[in-house]
Formats: structure tokens, sequence, C-alpha cells
């Protein structure tokens, strides 16, 4: 590929993501969006006069006529992995959102196409792009915590019967998933991003409110490998809207909290003489996002690109992807077995 062509992409799936995917791509200089697809025609022909892009309603169509260097797909989650697969073996490189499959089976199966197929594979967990989230990992990484203790993911969101009833595939066991797959997997990804990897999983599910297949409240304990503890809580009943996505992080020698409505502000950092530090970040913390997608994907796109140019693993490629889908079916095991389960597992 020549150094100044831009990158081809097409979405997959014009739903309530896809714009985050549509304008995240148009704002970046080095790709270009250049087709859309969605079963239903009205919202692919929507969806392309909006962003200038060519529409379809077979992905398999459009991946044949179409030159696309980069797929994102945005459909349900249970289809994420068979799209992957199919444009994996058409050559194209391949971002899916989370979660990346509905079964470890089936996330197994779509790295492994992607590697045969000599394809990048990125999973769309954009909030390890956010600046409080990168600069917590700066801090452990540089070891500032010493001896890691404990940390919390935490999710108090609300989902009415409204937003669930939007469409038949939400709050499925098959399709979705509970408050844990659907909402809670970013925190529950940065979590064991700062702590991992994991040894061993206890929760409980329950379905409280809403009229739904799945859970909507989830709490788990985890117990990571270098001996530190978890605590993940997630809900989508929580009264009357959305109040935060936290996570929380602790050490010998550092305490750092992260909150906002989706992990986007350092509410605690504590450090050894770190108070100019301190003041620093908090004078220049973002404001909350107007949603609660936050402002990653267009990162997260970009660093596909660069990995795409420089022929390297995107920063969240499919190992990574796996890791809070096996936490979470994790903690479904639990629900069903009442008894802990030590990773990895076979399902
Ligand atoms: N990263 C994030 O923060 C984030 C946020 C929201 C949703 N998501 C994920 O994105 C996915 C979509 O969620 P949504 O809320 O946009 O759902 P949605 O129901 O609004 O959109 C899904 C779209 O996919 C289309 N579709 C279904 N099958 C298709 C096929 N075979 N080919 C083409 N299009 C097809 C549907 O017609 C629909 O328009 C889910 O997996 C969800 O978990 C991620």
């Amino acid at each position: 590929m020549e150094k100044n062509q831009k990158l081809r992409f097409a979405i997959i799936g014009c739903g309530r993501i896809a714009p985050k995917h549509a304008e995240s791509i148009i704002a970046l200089e080095e790709a270009e969006l250049v087709a859309v697809c969605d079963i239903v025609p009205e919202k692919a022909q929507a969806f392309a006069d909006k962003y200038k892009a060519k529409p379809y309603i077979s992905y398999e169509e459009m991946l044949d006529k179409e030159k696309i260097d980069v797929v994102t797909i945005a459909t349900e989650s249970d289809l994420h992995a068979p799209i992957g697969i199919y444009a994996a073996k058409k050559g194209v490189h391949v971002m899916v959102e989370k979660p990346m499959a509905m079964t470890l089976e089936s996330a197994d199966e779509l790295i492994r196409t992607c590697k045969e197929a000599g394809v990048k594979l990125a999973v769309i967990h954009q909030n390890r792009f956010n600046k409080s989230v990168q600069l917590l990992r700066k801090a452990l990484d540089e070891g500032r915590f010493g001896k890691l203790t404990h940390g919390q993911a935490t999710i108090r969101w609300n989902r009415n019967d409204e937003y669930y009833a939007q469409a038949p595939w939400r709050g499925t066991k098959l399709q979705d998933g509970g408050v844990l797959m659907n909402q809670s997997i970013h925190n529950i990804d940065l979590l064991q991003w700062c702590l991992g990897p994991v040894e061993s999983v206890f929760g409980y599910t329950r379905t409280a409110l809403r009229k739904i297949e799945m859970e909507d409240v989830g709490v788990a304990v985890l117990k990571f490998k270098n001996g530190a503890l978890g605590v993940i809580e997630a809900a989508s009943t929580i009264y009357p809207k959305n109040i935060e996505e936290t996570l929380n992080i602790f050490g010998e020698t550092g305490s750092v909290m992260i909150g906002g409505i989706a992990v986007n502000r350092i509410e605690t950092w504590e450090f050894p003489d770190c108070e100019e530090e301190k003041q620093k970040i908090f004078a220049s913390q973002e404001s909350d996002p107007p949603d609660v997608y936050g402002f990653g994907h267009r990162e997260i796109i970009k660093d596909m690109i660069q990995a795409i140019r420089e022929d390297r693993e995107p920063a969240i490629n499919g190992e990574e992807g796996r890791k809070a889908l096996e936490i979470i079916i994790a903690i479904y095991k639990c629900q069903e077995t009442k008894q802990q389960v030590i990773l990895p597992f076979e399902e």
C-alpha cells in the first residue's frame, strides 16, 4: 500500500453505535468511508446519504463489489464473529464492536481465521483510550502503585424497558447477554487490563426489574494471579438515570479512582509527592462526554490504521478482546453452578 493512500472502510450495521464509527472514519485523514451495509434497506440508505457512502443490504455483496481494506462490524453481538470471519477470508481487516463474540468458541474461531488470513483484528474497547485511563495505565507501567491490593469496576446505569424493547435482540442470551455482557464489558476489560491476568471468578446475576432474559444486575469478585482482588458491580436498573461508570485501583503506594459518566474523570490521584502533578491533572480534565460511548472510537480506529501501516498488532487485538469475554462467561457459569470458576476454562 502507498504511504499516502487512504484506507477504505466499510461499516456493517447502521444502528445506534454506527454514527460513532462513521464520524471517526470521516474525521481521520488516512481513512475514507466507502460503503455501509444494513439488512434494513431504509437504514442503509439513510446512513449512506448522511455519510456520503454507498449503501448495501448484503455485506457479502458489498465485499464482493467494493475494494474494502477494513470493515467495522456494529451489528447484533452474535453476528460479529461470523461476519468477521467472512470478511477475514476475503482478505479484509476486521474491527468488531464489543463483545467480540457471544461464546469463547466463536471468539477463538474469529481470532484463528484472521491470523490464517493474515489480516488484523481489533476489538472496540474504546475506553482504554480515555485520557484518564491512559494516565492510570502509565502509572501502573511505571510501578507507582507498589504492590497492587485491589480494584473495582462499577457501572450504575439506567436502561429502561423502552430501551430493551427497541430491538428484539436486546437482553437475550444468544444475541446480547445482560448488563455484564453489554454495558459492563468495557469496565471489566479495564479492571483486568490494570490488574490481570485473572486467576478465579465468582459471581451472581439476577434479573431484578427489566423484562429481559438475561441479568439487569450482576456482581462478582475476582482473584488476580498477582494476588490482587477485584469487585465488579453492574446494574442497568439504577433509578432514575445513568449515575456512573467507575474504575478504582489501589496499591501499597497509590490510589486512583476514575469516575464520571463513562470512566472519563479522575476523582482521586494519590501517590507519594504528587501534589503538583495532581493539580495539573485536575486542571486539565475533560468534561463528561455527550453520551456514554465517550470519545474513544476515533482513537481505536486510528490505532488500527497505524497497525496496518506498521504491520503490528492493534492495541486491542483478538486475544485482548477475549479476556473480558472470558470473565463474563465465567460469571454466567458461576450463576449456573454456584461455584467459583478457575481461568482459563472450557465453556
Ligand atoms: N463500543 C460501545 O460503546 C458500544 C455502544 C453501543 C453498542 N455497541 C455494540 O454495537 C453493536 C450494535 O449495537 P447498536 O446499539 O448499534 O444496535 P442496533 O440494533 O441499533 O444496530 C444494529 C444494526 O445492525 C443491523 N444488522 C443486523 N444484521 C445485519 C447484517 N447481517 N448485515 C448488516 N446489518 C445488520 C440491524 O438492522 C441494525 O440496524 C452491539 O454489539 C453492541 O454491543 C458498542
